[in-house]
Parts: C-alpha cells; structure tokens; sequence
C-alpha cells in the first residue's frame, strides 16, 4: 500500500468541511491524511474539534501578525509537519501570489458555487437573485487568482421554490461534505502514484 499523503487544513471559521474531510480520512484505506489543521483565526471554532480529534493545530492570528508575517510562519508550520497538500475549508483570508506560488499544483479549495459562477462572496444570494435553476459547490486548485484554478470536481443541486441563502447553503453544504473528501482522495491517490 502506498503512503498516505499529508495534508493539512486550513480553516477561518466552523470547520464543518475540515470536520468531513477529519471523518474520511479516519477510515484506513482513506490515501490521505490530515496531519495539521491552521488557522489565521485563534478563534476559529473548528479548532476545538481538531484537537478533540487529535489533530495538531496551528493557530495564528494573521491581523495582529501581518500578512508577511503570517504566511512566514504558516508556510513554516505546514512544512515542518510534512505537509505535501494543501486542503482551504472555509479559509477566509487571500494568500499571496508568492504563497500560492509556493504551493502552487499542491493545494485545493472549496468553494460554494459551480465555478466559473459566482466567484466570491456571497454566492447563494446571488445565485438566488440571477433566478438559476442549478447551484451546487467545487473543489478547484488554488492559483493566485481569487476562485479561477483549474477544477477538479463539482458537485450540483436544484433550487427549489421559496429557497432563500440560508436553505439553499444548507442544501450545498451537505455536498461540499461528500465532493471534499471524494476529490481530495483522487488527488491523493493521483498524487501518491
Ligand atoms: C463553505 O461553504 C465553503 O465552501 C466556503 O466557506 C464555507 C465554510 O464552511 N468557502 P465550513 O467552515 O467548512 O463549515
């Protein structure tokens, strides 16, 4: 069997796709596994679960850091783990074009849209304003330019009458939490070859 592939998570808030990725990767056929979780946010609530799950976390406080700072010391963290991939889970903060650079081919993000729609912020209302029919969430490599990497795979659902953001993240949520460890696991055995 090959060896598992490190990766390490980066989170700003909840953590509910670290949290699937962490339940996917417990299974011991998963090719990959999560051997740090960072944050640019101490008080990132994913983090508790992390450590409940074992986890080692990198908490840093990217304002109080700077930028350059920050990145120093995240880049640092993840190599001194053996980190080898990347995982953004809600990771809210722009990384450099240097950073990207650094890890450029080996780190993915998820992010709540079919892309190339809806890029950015907010995607569920304006999804809902445009009157779509389809919406849905995207694992894609991360380049420096913001959400435009190349895609590895997506995942859709409908929009339903009387949806609002709310419903409708809920409904795309529950599919980031199957795509993420479903393409990450891709990417790992394609990576570990
Ligand atoms: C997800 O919808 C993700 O696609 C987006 O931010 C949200 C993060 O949720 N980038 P969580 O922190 O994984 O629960």
């Amino acid at each position: 069997m090959s060896p598992r592939l490190p990766v390490g998570v980066l989170i700003s808030g909840r953590g509910s796709n670290m949290s699937a990725l962490l339940e996917a990767a417990a299974a011991p056929d998963y090719p990959a596994c999560i051997v740090l979780v960072g944050t640019d946010r101490p008080d990132a609530a994913g983090l508790a679960h992390a450590r409940d799950a074992g986890v080692a976390t990198l908490a840093l406080d990217a304002r109080a850091l700077g930028r350059t700072a920050f990145e120093a010391a995240l880049d640092s963290g993840l190599r001194a783990r053996g980190v080898e991939l990347i995982c953004l889970a809600g990771f809210m903060r722009i990384l450099s074009a240097d950073f990207v650079e650094r890890w450029r081919g080996r780190a993915l993000n998820i992010h709540p849209s079919l892309l190339p729609a809806y890029k950015g912020l907010d995607t569920h209302a304006r999804a809902l304003a445009d009157g779509v029919a389809e919406h849905g969430c995207t694992v894609h490599w991360v380049t420096p330019e913001l959400d435009s990497g190349g895609i590895v795979a997506q995942a859709r659902v409908p929009v339903k009458p009387g949806d609002d953001p709310t419903s409708l993240a809920a409904r795309v949520l529950e599919q980031e939490h199957a795509l993420y460890p479903r393409a990450l696991a891709h990417i790992a055995r394609a990576l570990n070859r």
